[in-house]
């Protein structure tokens, strides 16, 4: 077969134009997402103009730390929307990231009913009922590892527990804007371990611990057994993660708030940052992911 050069200019130049395409317009790819299978939906139908509009009111919901949830009611259609940013994201990495989650989703489910989607900085979920308050009703989970492994497993399972203990009780105590909570500990060796755990705001004092209750089962049963350093226990309603790099931003994390029934803790944000600590985008993910 022969290809005439200027068929061959033709290919190239349409080949350049679909990679600068993408590179200007597609979003990054989730860390992990899950569209459930069992209940779909057709095009122009109730539900996807509903999903339609529920989208696009979607970011104007900002709680104001990074919580955002909108439903759509017409017809026996309901599309249940809820997104969450990371606690310690900037809202307009927030904004951004939820505006790619929401592309990204539709693109990756295009006809499914319930779906969830995760990036490191946000997570965005949907579905046909209620997805405030309710820890168990959206599948899709993923636990993620990195593939290092500690040379001191019990010590480092041990010193990580006692951390992510620590966060998990900072984190629920939070109030209906925001349950995150995120610091270090000294593990075997003087490593520095660092752990972020979030619940969405919706949940309760009992549902967060709950929900990261679960999530260290999966720890356990995979983390434990693995000794591994680094991972995230990506769920619906609540994220757990751990590494030996400071893959948050100390300066963005809120204050945890003042009430009365949570224990007063110091405000993370207001030590002082070490000299050449700053975190950068860089530092913002977990880069060494293992799918398990
Ligand atoms: C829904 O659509 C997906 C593909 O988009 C398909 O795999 C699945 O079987 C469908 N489910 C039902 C119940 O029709
Ligand atoms: C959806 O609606 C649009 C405009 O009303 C129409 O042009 C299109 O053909 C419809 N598509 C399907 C698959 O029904
Ligand atoms: C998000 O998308 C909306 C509409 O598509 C746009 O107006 C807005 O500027 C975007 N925001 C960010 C931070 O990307
Ligand atoms: C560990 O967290 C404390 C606040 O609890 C902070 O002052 C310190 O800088 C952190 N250490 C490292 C090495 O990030
Ligand atoms: C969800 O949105 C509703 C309606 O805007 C609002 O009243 C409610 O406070 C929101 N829930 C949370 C947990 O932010
Ligand atoms: C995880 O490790 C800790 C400490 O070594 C141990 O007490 C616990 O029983 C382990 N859990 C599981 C499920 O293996």
């Amino acid at each position: 077969m022969f290809i005439t050069a200027r068929q061959l200019f033709l290919r190239i130049f349409l080949c350049f134009i679909c990679i600068t395409n993408t590179v200007t317009l597609a979003q990054p790819d989730f860390i992990f997402y899950f569209c459930a299978n069992n209940d779909n939906y057709t095009i122009n139908s109730t539900f996807e103009r509903n999903l339609d509009t529920t989208f696009s009111t979607l970011p104007t919901t900002n709680s104001g730390l990074g919580f955002f949830n909108h439903s759509t009611p017409e017809g026996n259609d309901m599309v249940y929307s809820a997104a969450i940013c990371r606690g310690d994201i900037e809202p307009d990495l927030c904004l951004s990231c939820l505006n790619d989650s929401m592309v990204k989703l539709r693109e990756l489910c295009p006809n499914q009913k319930e779906a969830v989607g995760y990036y490191e900085m946000c997570w965005l979920k949907y579905s046909t009922q209620s997805v405030l308050g309710n820890i168990y009703h959206i599948d899709g989970y993923r636990v993620l590892v990195n593939t290092i492994t500690s040379a001191q497993r019990d010590r480092f399972v041990e010193d990580l527990s006692s951390l992510m203990n620590k966060l998990k009780a900072d984190a629920a105590a939070g109030d209906s804007l925001l349950k995150f909570a995120a610091g270090n500990t000294t593990g075997p060796d003087f490593v520095t371990i660092y752990g972020l755990v979030q619940c969405t705001p919706d949940l309760s004092k009992m549902q967060c611990i709950d929900c990261l209750e679960n999530a260290y089962s999966y720890y356990a049963t995979v983390f434990n057994q693995s000794g591994k350093i680094g991972g995230t226990v990506f769920q619906p309603m609540c994220r757990y993660s751990y590494g030996l790099s400071r893959f948050f931003n100390e300066e963005g994390i809120p204050s945890p708030p003042v009430s009365s029934s949570s224990p007063s803790l110091p405000p993370v944000s207001s030590s002082p940052s070490l000299p050449g600590t700053k975190c950068n985008s860089v530092c913002l993910s977990l880069s060494i992911y293992t799918m398990l």
